[in-house]
């Protein structure tokens, strides 16, 4: 535990703030890095214990790796090891993005996974099926996962059953450097896909397609190192909308793609804010009471994204009327609501439905975060909520926040950490 955030609700938030690079992104550019010969700078590294933890697997791989700021600067021309240690495994969930990258890289690599994640089960079947199609002979074992390529990565046919982002993106990782063509179909589209393949393509791979739902990769011998800006991370952006409407605030947000939140903007503008988005910034206003925006259900981009689903439905607590939540993508995503009913929330589950009937008001409670995006939206009812809030279990929230506190205080919200 990194302490608490304590919060004193129901104050306006104004003014404006920059919007941090992607979690998502950053992390599979990260591993990217092994794949390449000299150097990398890569702009717009968000400072998040995220980000650490990939740092410090790089250098434990042999890379050299510093952050100073927001620049990242890799160098992986001498990589010795192709596992990850347990310790930093539990660091950081999302190591899976490293398993590509490390075949790639050496021929083999090692992960152990734990069985579930705070999201619930997180299966990689859809991973290591397209490995296998790629050549690569797998040994799972005790929870750890050993891979080895004989010769060099071959390109194949992979169609997903499902457009899993960490799939596509260990396929991308395996197959820029594999021998041949690799087309994957029903690939995932999201915006952390394309900068990925834009990080890639700067170093020289030849990929086609990236952002659709065909992606098709010739296979080069080597990649070089190169400079790269990670895109803005789109669901900090959210929640700093979701802040802002909660509090009847009026938010300029600098450094973002709005064309990135289509999928969320008109839901703000249904709750009855006012948002305009040009130029890389967002504005937002907000009205005295929210209005409910009848129903939400997360899916694959360029659908509603499910790490938005709980700050939205914090903003539901509070908005007017019913909104109906339908959670597509994960298993148990829902582990939230609890804590929001101590608040004064009106939620009922079921199965993956979640309906919230909005109240006059939240009320403040003590509270514990228990995953990233659960922390975030319990930041955001607090804003919202009459009293004082504790949240505990804030390290979720370092995870993909970056001092997340301050920025909010800057904008007039009375929020600490202790
Ligand atoms: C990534 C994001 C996460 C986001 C999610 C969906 C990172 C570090 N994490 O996670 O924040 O919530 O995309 O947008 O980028 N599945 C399988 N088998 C597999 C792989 C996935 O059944 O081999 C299932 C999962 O259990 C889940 C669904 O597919 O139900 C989506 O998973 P996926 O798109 O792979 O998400 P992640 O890459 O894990």
């Amino acid at each position: 535990m990194t302490g608490k955030l304590i919060v004193n609700g129901r104050k306006k938030l104004s003014g404006q703030t920059d919007i941090q690079g992607a979690k998502n992104s950053v992390l599979p550019i990260l591993s990217a890095t092994l794949l390449t010969g000299g150097e990398n700078v890569i702009h717009c590294c968000p400072q998040i214990s995220d980000v650490y933890s990939a740092l410090r697997i790089l250098r434990y791989l042999g890379g050299s790796a510093n952050l100073e700021g927001h620049t990242a600067v890799i160098k992986c021309d001498c990589i010795t090891r192709s596992e990850i240690p347990e310790n930093l495994m539990r660091e950081m969930r999302s190591t899976i993005v490293f398993l590509g990258a490390m075949l790639a890289r050496t021929g083999q690599a090692r992960i152990c996974l734990p069985g579930g994640c705070e999201l619930g089960p997180r299966p990689i079947d859809l991973h290591l099926n397209a490995l296998r199609k790629m050549g690569v002979s797998i040994d799972e074992r005790y929870g750890c996962i050993s891979c080895r390529v004989r010769d060099r990565l071959r390109g194949a046919k992979i169609s997903l059953p499902f457009p899993s982002v960490g799939a596509t993106e260990n396929i991308l990782l395996s197959a820029v450097l594999a021998d041949g063509t690799t087309i994957i179909t029903n690939a995932a589209r999201e915006p952390e896909i394309s900068d990925l393949c834009d990080y890639l393509t700067a170093c020289g791979a030849n990929i086609y397609g990236a952002g659709e739902g065909t992606i098709v990769i010739d296979g080069v011998d080597k990649l070089s190192g190169c400079v790269h800006t990670v895109i803005p991370d789109r669901i900090a952006a959210v929640t700093f909308l979701a802040a802002a409407a909660v509090t009847g605030g009026k938010l300029v947000l600098n450094g973002t793609v709005s064309s990135h939140l289509d999928a969320v903007i008109p839901l703000f503008e249904e709750a009855g804010c006012r948002v305009i988005a040009e130029n890389g910034k967002i504005y937002i206003r907000s009205p005295e009471r929210l209005r409910a925006f009848k129903s939400v259900r997360t899916m694959p981009y360029p659908g509603f994204p499910t790490d938005a689903q709980a700050v939205m439905m914090s903003v539901a607590c509070v908005a007017e009327g019913t909104t109906v939540f339908v959670e597509n993508i994960f298993e148990s995503r829902y582990r939230h609501v609890e804590e929001l009913t101590r608040m004064g929330a009106n939620i009922r589950v079921a199965n993956r439905v979640a309906v919230t009937e909005g109240v006059e008001r939240l009320f403040g409670a003590n509270v514990t975060a228990l995953e990233l995006r659960g922390a975030a939206a319990l930041v955001v009812a607090a804003l919202a909520a009459e009293g004082k809030t504790e949240i505990e279990g804030i390290n979720f929230l370092e995870r993909g926040y970056e001092n997340l506190e301050v920025a909010l205080s800057e904008l007039g919200a009375d929020i600490k950490k202790v």
